[in-house]
């Protein structure tokens, strides 16, 4: 900018001020053109950008640590230091205070002064109040604890895992490993009810998966089955029931088909002079098969059976359960089917699973594994492999 172009300027500037500018239309089109622009800028973002989902609202989940959004968190963590009874001032009287201060300002700020060095006294007041808001910010994200990982399936392969697991826990112990039902027995209250099958085609093809779900989340409380959703005070959230029906679904209804890169792994199967370990095999047969009945919070045992350690440190004959090389260990006695009697000849321990003796093929696996040594990793067992079977 040279000399004489600064004079017709400032020659132009003063014009301008004296003549004034006029709100309307002046301003307004401004105004117009500027919200225009960001209008645009919106489309575009709602257009090519989007808003990522968060997993569906789940009314009965309790681990769920709400936030309100950023550029209110100052206001959230404020509240924090004001006292529960004083909240309606927190909430209402100081913000309120605040808007109305800023509305006001073209009546009480009537300074003619715009340059921004001179005006210390507005300078301050804002710059404390910006500061003020930055550090509660920043006060509010360090403070909020980390949201629980909730056990969401993504695909419909983790999903029927997820739901094999939970089924293996929590139903077994009356529908049997595979939904086969029959007579339950050695659960508490329901000795001697017999159960139909929940994986035949008549259920299958006859219940629908939101039909499922319900009988899950309510159970059928007249006939026996318990509720297992939050909302009726049971163990399992939506996303788990979900799993639990995916489950069932695709592993018993022969109509439905599982993409093939979704497939399970299939329960192990006996191979003539294999040595099974905990780790690959005995923990899959005990999880089908043995913790329903054997894990925390059972009355009529306290076997548990949901690892290693727990198989060989719990229970009331915790030195005759599982003992290496030993046949005679109530386990393998009992999943062969003889009952252990006490010294009166009466049954101390059932056979087990108290419902049905599991296949040949698993009490093959169990014996293979005690004889051995029971091996708790695949790598001791692959080590034991490597030299000559001993001899029972
Ligand atoms: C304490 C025993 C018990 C447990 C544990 C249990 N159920 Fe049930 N369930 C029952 C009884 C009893 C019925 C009544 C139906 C019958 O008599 O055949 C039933 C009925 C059902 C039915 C309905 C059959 C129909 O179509 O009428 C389904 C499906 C079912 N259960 C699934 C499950 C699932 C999945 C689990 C695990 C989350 C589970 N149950 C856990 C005892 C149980
Ligand atoms: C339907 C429930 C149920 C299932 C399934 C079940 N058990 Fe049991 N188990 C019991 C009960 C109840 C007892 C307590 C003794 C009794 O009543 O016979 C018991 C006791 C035992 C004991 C004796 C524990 C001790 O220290 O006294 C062993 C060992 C055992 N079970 C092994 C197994 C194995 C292995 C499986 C799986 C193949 C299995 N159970 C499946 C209900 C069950």
């Amino acid at each position: 900018m040279n000399e004489e172009q600064k004079i017709t300027y400032k020659q132009r500037y003063t014009q301008a001020k004296q003549k004034g500018v006029s709100f309307w239309p002046d301003i307004i089109y401004k105004d117009l053109l500027m919200t225009f622009g960001i209008f645009l800028f919106l489309v575009g973002l709602a257009a090519f950008v989007g808003v990522p989902l968060d997993p569906k609202a789940d009314p009965s989940d309790s681990n769920y640590i709400p936030r309100p959004e950023w550029y209110f968190l100052f206001l959230f963590e404020f509240l924090k230091y004001v006292p529960g009874k004083l909240e309606w001032v927190g909430t209402i009287v100081i913000p309120g205070i605040a808007v109305a201060a800023l509305f006001l300002l073209p009546f009480y700020d009537k300074s003619p002064i715009r340059y921004w060095k001179k005006r210390k006294v507005g300078l301050s007041i804002m710059g404390v109040i910006v500061l003020a808001m930055i550090g509660l910010t920043v006060r509010a994200v360090a403070t909020t604890p980390e949201q629980a990982e909730v056990t969401v399936a993504n695909s419909i392969r983790e999903q029927v895992i997820l739901g094999q697991d939970n089924y293996s826990v929590q139903c077994v112990e009356c529908h049997g490993p595979d939904g086969e039902g029959g007579e339950i027995l050695g659960v508490e209250g329901l000795e001697g009810v017999t159960v139909k099958s929940i994986s035949s085609r008549d259920e299958m093809y006859t219940r629908s998966d939101q039909t499922l779900f319900a009988i899950v989340n309510y159970g059928q409380q007249d006939l026996g089955m318990p509720p297992y959703g939050l909302a009726y005070g049971g163990p399992l959230s939506k996303a788990e029931i979900e799993a639990i029906v995916a489950f069932m679904r695709y592993t018993w209804d022969d109509r439905a088909e599982l993409p093939a890169e979704a497939a399970i792994a299939a329960p192990p199967t006996w191979e003539e002079g294999m040595i099974p370990s905990y780790e690959i095999e005995i923990s899959k047969i005990v999880m089908r098969n043995c913790v329903s009945c054997h894990r925390p919070g059972k009355e009529n045992n306290n076997y548990l059976m949901q690892s290693y350690q727990e198989m060989l440190t719990t229970g009331d004959n915790v030195d005759k359960n599982l003992i290496a090389g030993d046949l005679n260990s109530y386990l393998y006695q009992t999943i062969a089917g003889n009952a252990i009697l006490d010294a009166n000849g009466e049954v101390l321990i059932h056979q087990m699973p108290l419902t049905k003796i599991m296949k040949e093929e698993y009490i093959k696996m169990f014996e293979a594994w005690i004889l051995n040594g029971m091996p708790e990793t695949a790598e001791e067992a692959e080590a034991l492999s490597a030299t000559p079977e001993p001899e029972p």
